[in-house]
């Protein structure tokens, strides 16, 4: 097998997707971005790939280590690491064991489905640091994103929300799971870059010890209401009733409410993704333009063509004529890397019912 920089082996049983190559080359440039020297722990390894390439790639991964409890993936790890000539190990074990014998700077958590359970574990790995990186990859979107409360409820203790933009709340409620655990360790955190692709949810996070720290992300924490009568969303602590029709909102939550993304650590990505050769190149330029014009715009989006069917409207309008219009009324107005028919905009709700007409 072969991808991007890497040339490894995955025997038969081993996990391996090639459609993760963007996920994987996205996190390698978050970890190059980075900038300082990092101990990398690759917690779910599999064949060892992205702990490879974050190491392969990026100089100041100082040392990796490889853990999966899948017997056969490990001397398949161990055999990628020293084709490739990186300073690291791989080592059988649960990850939740192994949280008291390793440290790591940067933590990378990729398991099969959620990471809810294994988020307390990962926090172990930072007892001895005063600050870390945690890299988290969700592939349980029927349950964040949707409209099944139960199963969201026992991993994440929130509610998600069904609608245009649920990939959004989904990966908030993601993240406050993350934030929530963090206050457990007295840490506080700064989401550096979270986004959706495909289907998975990936959050980057810069983690802090201390109180203030964990208060102020604590404080971030709020709800999502949506009105299904007039289209109405918008964020606050607790669920609010429809200011524009009086009705019961539905909501999501509670979710983080603050910024998805770092700037400058996601300027400090794209640039170093002008000088890689990755075959996602282009698209990875693309997003993270996109992810770096979100910020600073409130926690939801609205997508165009939901909005133009709510108001019964025969033609949907050009984005960037609806952008424009926005821009013109001295509103912020952004596409989304959630999806291309959105838009994100701190317009209030009934500008945007007027901008699309
Ligand atoms: C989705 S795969 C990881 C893919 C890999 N990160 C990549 O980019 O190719 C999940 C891996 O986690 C391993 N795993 C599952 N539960 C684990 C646990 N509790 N501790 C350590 N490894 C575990 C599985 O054996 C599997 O290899
Ligand atoms: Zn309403």
């Amino acid at each position: 097998m072969e991808e991007e920089s890497v040339k490894f082996a995955v025997p038969k049983g081993v996990f391996y997707n090639p459609a993760m190559r963007l996920c994987r080359s996205i996190s390698s440039l978050a970890v190059g971005a980075i900038g300082e020297k990092i101990e990398v722990v690759d917690a779910f390894s599999a064949s060892g790939i992205r702990g490879i390439r974050y190491a392969r790639e990026n100089k100041n991964v100082k040392k990796l280590t490889s853990i999966d409890v899948f017997p056969p993936a490990v001397p398949a790890a161990k055999k990628n690491i020293r084709t490739n000539k990186v300073k690291g190990s791989a080592v059988k074990g649960n990850v939740s064991r192994m949280a008291f014998e390793y440290d790591a700077d940067f933590l990378e958590i990729d398991p099969f489905g959620t990471p809810a359970p294994y988020l307390v574990d990962s926090f172990r790995f930072f007892n001895t640091k005063k600050e870390a990186y945690l890299s988290v990859t969700a592939t349980d979107v029927a349950v964040l994103c949707g409209g099944k409360t139960a199963p969201c409820m026992k991993n994440y203790h929130s509610k998600p929300l069904n609608n245009e933009f649920t990939h959004e709340t989904g990966l908030r409620i993601l993240i406050k799971k993350i934030a929530e655990t963090a206050a457990e360790f007295n840490m506080g955190i700064l989401p550096l870059i979270s986004f959706s692709d495909q289907h998975y949810l990936k959050a980057v996070v810069h983690v802090k010890r201390g109180a203030d720290g964990a208060d102020a992300s604590l404080k971030q924490l709020g709800h999502i209401s949506s009105c299904k009568g007039c289209g109405f969303r918008g964020a606050s602590q607790f669920p609010q009733l429809c200011p524009n029709c009086g009705a019961e909102t539905d909501f999501a939550g509670p979710l983080w409410l603050g910024e998805l993304h770092n700037a400058s650590f996601i300027r400090k990505m794209a640039a170093l993704n002008t000088k890689r050769t990755y075959s996602d190149r282009d698209k990875i330029s693309t997003m993270l333009s996109l992810m770096e014009g979100e910020i600073g715009l409130p926690p939801y989006f609205y997508n165009v063509h939901a909005l133009c069917k709510l108001q019964q409207l025969d033609s949907v309008p050009k984005m960037d004529a609806v952008i424009a219009k926005l821009v013109q009324r001295g509103f912020a107005a952004r596409k989304t890397h959630f999806s291309p028919v959105a838009i994100k905009t701190n317009a209030p709700h009934l500008e945007m019912l007027e901008a699309v007409k």
